[in-house]
């Protein structure tokens, strides 16, 4: 299953099996049920793991029936795919278009949802006119990048009643599930505070510095391209609303001038042949990249291996912001995207005592014998007695005023611990056939989608005037 970005840790499996508790149940399809008709828009990476889900375990339900993207060169990637697991002596030969060409797709093939995964800044739009097309979307993390294109999107549900589904994977990770559960059980009283912080280590995090990441006009910059997960989480966690905004942050590690004046200049232009180096992302290492993005470069000239030190970054490496909560509650949140190690700290105070969670997802990068970073250390005995001090794993305790702290169990998800994606998909795709609510909650729509950038869209605007800013004043298109 294509999980997540390639250089994000990996989820670990656990010695149990998937609790019942976390992976919900559905019916059966019926056996002569229509399969629901997908078109994918936006055929990179991300595209990968709803590929596989309708290759694989979920295609008595659903099908792909077009491909959308400006690279056919990706296009052909996948396809290529499709054919395989038809098991055809070649490509599916599925229909394909161009994004000028989203409305005759779904015409043409009579598509009922459009899995959109193309960068974030075409999010508004293509969501905007494949609703008023006819079709049902699902889309990728963050809904969109602007305030605009949340009063777009806001405007074409509302004209045309259809489905937005958002695939906010985290809140199914059971450890990020299992905190909202021990915040709904009142065991720590009234929410009053949070305290959140984030760690993207120099491999994961130096990737958001290699591409269309790190142009704030197409992803938002980390407040909204990566933030809107965590910052969902705490709108989950603690079922409330973002009101405020106050951040500060910059760009203090990655870019052309910090490498400079750290003396690590010049550097390569692409990670693609600059061997021993750790900043570098070699697309030959890894034979589905290479195939993805080295070969299609022909097309559009996109490289997805930039060096993270070059010259016109636009985004910030380091996040500071303080949130108010219309209950009342105020987060203090953290990004860092150099760490030494992955992973997040949140702790959520409350009146009658307070829960931690702990979770470390990669406790060092490490470098080989060439002095290139090693993706997976824990595949190196050497590098885990290193880590003995930062073990991977997860921990949510909670400890109430006057009591000792106890431990909470965190039950086994699918795809090993951490992984939300398996979980997710059923949830996504098998939505029709559940058996009952999910307990969790963890389905989420359009409007958890503006709640989760209404944050970063303000960030940015802080940012930018010092001041903080009211989420009332972005005029999102309606209220939060
Ligand atoms: N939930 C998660 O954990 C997770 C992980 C990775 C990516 N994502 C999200 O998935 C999306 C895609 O990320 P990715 O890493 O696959 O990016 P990518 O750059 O690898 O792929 C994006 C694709 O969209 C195409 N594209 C870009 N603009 C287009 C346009 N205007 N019209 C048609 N096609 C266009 C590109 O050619 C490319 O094939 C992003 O929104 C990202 O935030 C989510």
């Amino acid at each position: 299953m294509t999980d997540q970005n390639p250089t994000a840790p990996r989820a670990r499996a656990g010695a149990g099996g998937p609790s019942p508790l976390v992976v919900p149940r559905f019916a059966e399809p019926e056996p002569d049920a229509p399969r629901r008709r997908y078109a994918v828009a936006g055929t990179g990476h991300r595209a990968g793991m709803y590929v596989d889900a309708l290759n694989g375990p979920h295609r008595d339900v659903g099908e792909i029936v077009a491909w959308l993207d400006r690279n056919p060169g990706r296009i052909d990637y996948y396809d290529a795919s499709l054919g395989r697991a038809q098991g055809l002596d070649g490509p599916a030969g599925l229909p394909r278009y161009g994004a000028d060409g989203l409305e005759r797709m779904i015409a043409e093939n009579a598509v009922d949802a459009v899995i959109v995964t193309t960068i974030d800044s075409t999010h508004a739009e293509l969501v905007d006119r494949a609703l008023r097309a006819g079709a049902d979307v699902v889309v990728e993390k963050p809904l969109t990048t602007t305030a605009e294109g949340c009063r777009r999107i806001v405007h074409a549900v509302a004209d045309t009643g259809r489905d937005v589904v958002m695939t906010f994977n985290y809140r199914y990770a059971p450890r990020n599930s299992s905190l909202r559960e021990v915040i709904r059980s009142g065991a720590i009283g009234d929410v009053t505070s949070i305290h959140f912080e984030w760690a993207l280590d120099t491999v994961h995090g130096a990737d958001y510095f290699r591409r269309w990441h790190r142009d704030k006009e197409s992803s938002g910059g980390l407040a909204v391209h990566k933030s809107s997960h965590h910052l969902d989480l705490v709108n989950y966690w603690i079922g409330d609303v973002p009101t405020r905004v106050y951040a500060r942050g910059g760009l203090k590690f990655y870019g052309a001038e910090n490498a400079k004046a750290r003396g690590l200049w010049p550097r390569p232009e692409r990670g693609t042949g600059s061997r021993n180096d750790p900043f570098s992302l070699d697309l030959h290492d890894d034979p589905r990249l290479a195939a993805l993005y080295l070969e299609p470069e022909t097309h559009d000239g996109y490289r997805r291996d930039g060096d993270p030190f070059a010259e016109g970054i636009t985004i910030e490496d380091n996040l500071a912001l303080v949130v108010d909560y219309r209950g009342g509650a105020v987060l203090t949140y953290s990004l860092n995207a150099h760490s030494p190690w992955e992973g997040y700290k949140v702790t959520v105070n409350g009146t009658e005592g307070r829960a931690e969670l702990e979770v470390i997802e990669r406790g060092a990068v490490i470098r080989d014998e060439n002095g290139r970073a090693v993706l997976d250390p824990s595949a190196t005995p050497e590098a885990l007695g290193r880590s003995a001090l930062r073990p991977e794993g997860e921990r949510l305790v909670v400890q109430r005023h006057w009591e000792v702290a106890r431990e909470i169990e965190i039950p086994e998800g699918l795809g090993g611990h951490g992984g939300g994606d398996a979980i997710l998909l059923m949830d996504v795709l098998r939505r029709h056939l559940r058996t009952g609510d999910d307990p969790l909650g963890r389905a989420a729509g359009y409007r958890d989608g503006l709640r989760a950038v209404a944050v970063g869209i303000a960030a940015n605007i802080s940012l930018t005037t010092g001041q903080a800013v009211d989420i009332s004043t972005l005029d999102l298109g309606e209220d939060l």
